[in-house]
């Protein structure tokens, strides 16, 4: 069960570290400008994700209304308006949100893409036929990530697609060793999730689990889940 506190104390970090701690540098990693070596690493492997997350969706979306929850700065809810798809795109950061939609304009499907900041749990949002959530759950406790997809599931007619830092050795070593090295801009704790787990509570939960894909290039691991609400 979600833990309303939980939730709320963590919602309020991230919010706090996207809207101001980190928003140049996500700015950046998200733009096409030079980055680092490791960040160049984290730069392909999200692009690996949004395209297979992507993959996983059909080319032509005329009528299907999708919500981009966590949308940051919006690549991949305007690739999923560009197939036709009308798009809900919010994120905690009203920063984030206002570039978003500043990068967005005059592009293939901006039109179709109404970003709005707030919380991508809010029930005012309305039904949708696919939800999309790329690295918008990795800083949440277990308990709190499977609520999230619980409520959102009652909302959605077909498809949620999220994604989680997968619980690997690997992934181990590099949250210890980036906690060696503190710094002025530490993000929230990522909470690395089982594969085994999250399948298992959802499953009980009543969900149908579908393809699942990890991508893992340098310093970044993600991996990808379709949970089938219809
Ligand atoms: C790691 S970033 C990923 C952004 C985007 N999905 C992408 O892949 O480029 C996580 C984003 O999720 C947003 N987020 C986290 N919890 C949220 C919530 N409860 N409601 C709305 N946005 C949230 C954060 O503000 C942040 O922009």
């Amino acid at each position: 069960m979600m833990s309303v506190l939980t939730y709320q104390q963590r919602r309020g970090e991230i919010e706090t570290y996207f809207d101001r701690t980190a928003m140049a540098a996500w700015a950046a990693l998200t733009s096409t400008a030079p980055v680092s070596g490791i960040r160049a690493t984290v730069r392909a492997g999200r692009d690996a994700t949004r395209n297979n997350l992507l993959s996983w969706l059909p080319a032509d979306m005329h009528g299907m209304r999708v919500l981009d929850a966590g949308c940051g700065t919006g690549a991949l809810a305007l690739a999923i308006a560009a197939r036709g798809a009308d798009v809900t795109a919010i994120d905690l950061s009203p920063q984030l949100v206002t570039l978003a939609a500043e990068r967005a304009a005059g592009q293939p499907g901006a039109a179709r893409v109404e970003f709005r900041s707030g919380d991508m749990l809010d029930p005012g949002l309305g039904r949708f036929d696919a939800v999309v959530l790329m690295d918008s759950v990795i800083h949440y406790r277990t308990a709190d990530v499977l609520a999230a997809i619980g409520q959102l599931a009652m909302r959605t007619n077909r498809t949620i697609l999220f994604t989680f830092a997968p619980r690997t050795p690997l992934l181990g070593t590099m949250l210890t060793l980036g906690k060696m090295f503190p710094r002025g801009d530490r993000s929230p704790a990522i909470e690395p999730q089982s594969e085994r787990n999250l399948r298992r509570h959802l499953t009980h939960a009543g969900q149908k689990i579908g393809r699942t894909q990890r991508v893992s290039s340098g310093f970044y691991i993600s991996q990808a889940m379709e949970v089938i609400t219809c």
